[in-house]
């Protein structure tokens, strides 16, 4: 299958509905493709916060078909953080259409802070985890320490990850930190949010859309590899609770597919939730060997103008993660990789690209691999 259309809106605050942001998605990926939504076979639709807005309007699939005045089939599928990669690797599975649009959006970050982070601790386990308090940042710590414990990791290697993203961020119009640059002093300034993790470990709660048009017409940028995974929500049921899995085994699939090596990717973008899970998932991926994952953004081998770029678009940290819609976007940002049209932020001579997507703490987990034809 092939990438026809890509369209993304810019990520930030702003009060709009769900259903402007898939709009306005929509309508760029379709004028990417050269389509109208005639061209259309059936969509695939995820989001989870309309709920969490108060907006009371679940028959979402009724909804957009008139919105995009189509009658095709609509599918809503949710998986929290995880549903723009699930929802890509749905559309890869349904062979019987020729164009599917597959579409996420979100309005999220215009409700108070508490009323978001609640929502998002509907992600984890309800019996244990929601009930002892395991906000994401703390489960985040907790397994961060686990992880130092083990292999004696850095919060300054931390630091250095959501340095790099903001400083890609700072080049890319469509990311919230846009012209934003954050210095490493202000990070490592930044407040202590649940120990050891700060303010700027964390990935930006914002608003936004994302649409990718999936197709079997040959077009520049092929997917050529797709695994899912998934895990038991409740984290220290895992047979190993400072890495994840299912990343492993999603990667295992889609390298397998695609005939490649971790060597080969040119650029990707990571799911950095946290800047601990970019860390952990530069080990699960392949990247670096288990707990040598510091070394590498030491290296400077993933900023921009090394050798294989991490999170170019500036990542979930400061491009902004609008749940649902965080998997398409990396998307979008790779194949605009592999087209070369990136501009002051491009990687040069890109050719094999890979997104990874995580649901939640890890339970729910996709990886893609991209080709340049
Ligand atoms: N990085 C950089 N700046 C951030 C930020 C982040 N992660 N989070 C918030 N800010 C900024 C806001 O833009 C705002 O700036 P402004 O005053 O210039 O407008 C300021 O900090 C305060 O924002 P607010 O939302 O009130 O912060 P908060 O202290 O209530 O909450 C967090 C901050 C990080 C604790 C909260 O956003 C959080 O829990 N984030 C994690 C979300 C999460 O778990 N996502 C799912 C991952 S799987």
């Amino acid at each position: 299958m092939y990438i026809k259309g890509v369209g993304m809106t810019k990520f930030d605050y702003s009060a709009k509905p769900w259903w402007d942001f898939a709009y306005e998605a929509t309508i760029e990926a379709l004028q990417d493709a050269k389509m109208t939504m005639s061209d259309i076979d059936a969509i695939i639709f995820t989001s989870i916060s309309s709920a969490a807005s108060g907006e009371h309007q679940t028959h979402k699939v009724s909804f957009l078909s008139e919105l995009f005045k189509t009658n095709v089939p609509i599918i809503e599928l949710a998986s929290v953080c995880g549903g723009g990669g699930v929802a890509f690797w749905n559309a890869l599975k349904i062979q019987e259409y020729d164009n599917i649009l597959v579409l996420a959006a979100e309005r999220f970050a215009d409700n108070r802070s508490e009323v978001a982070v609640d929502w998002i601790l509907s992600a984890a386990e309800k019996g244990f985890e929601q009930v002892e308090g395991m906000l994401f940042p703390t489960q985040n710590a907790l397994v961060w320490q686990a992880y130092c414990e083990k292999h004696g990791g850095s919060i300054d290697d931390l630091s250095l990850i959501a340095y790099k993203n903001h400083q890609h961020a700072a080049l890319n119009p469509k990311a919230y930190f846009y012209k934003k640059p954050v210095e490493l002093e202000k990070i490592k300034a930044s407040p202590e949010v649940s120990s050891p993790l700060r303010l700027m470990d964390c990935s930006l709660s914002v608003n936004g859309g994302a649409a990718i048009i999936v197709s079997k017409e040959k077009t520049e940028v092929e997917v050529i590899g797709s695994g899912f995974a998934t895990d038991h929500i409740l984290t220290f049921e895992r047979e190993n609770p400072t890495h994840f899995k299912a990343t492993r085994l999603a990667a295992e699939k889609a390298f397998k597919q695609a005939g490649l090596t971790p060597e080969d990717i040119d650029v990707a973008e990571i799911h950095d939730a946290f800047t601990s899970v970019e860390l952990i998932s530069y080990e699960d991926l392949g990247f670096a060997e288990e707990g040598k994952g510091g070394e590498l953004i030491r290296s400077g081998r993933i900023n921009l103008g090394g050798e294989m770029p991490i999170n170019p678009s500036g990542g979930l940290k400061a491009k902004g993660h609008p749940i649902s819609v965080t998997g398409l976007a990396q998307i979008y940002e790779i194949t605009h990789q592999l087209r070369g049209d990136c501009g002051e932020r491009q990687v040069p001579s890109a050719k094999i690209g890979l997104t990874h997507n995580i649901g939640g703490a890890g339970g729910s987990i996709t990886v893609h691999i991209f080709k340049k034809n």
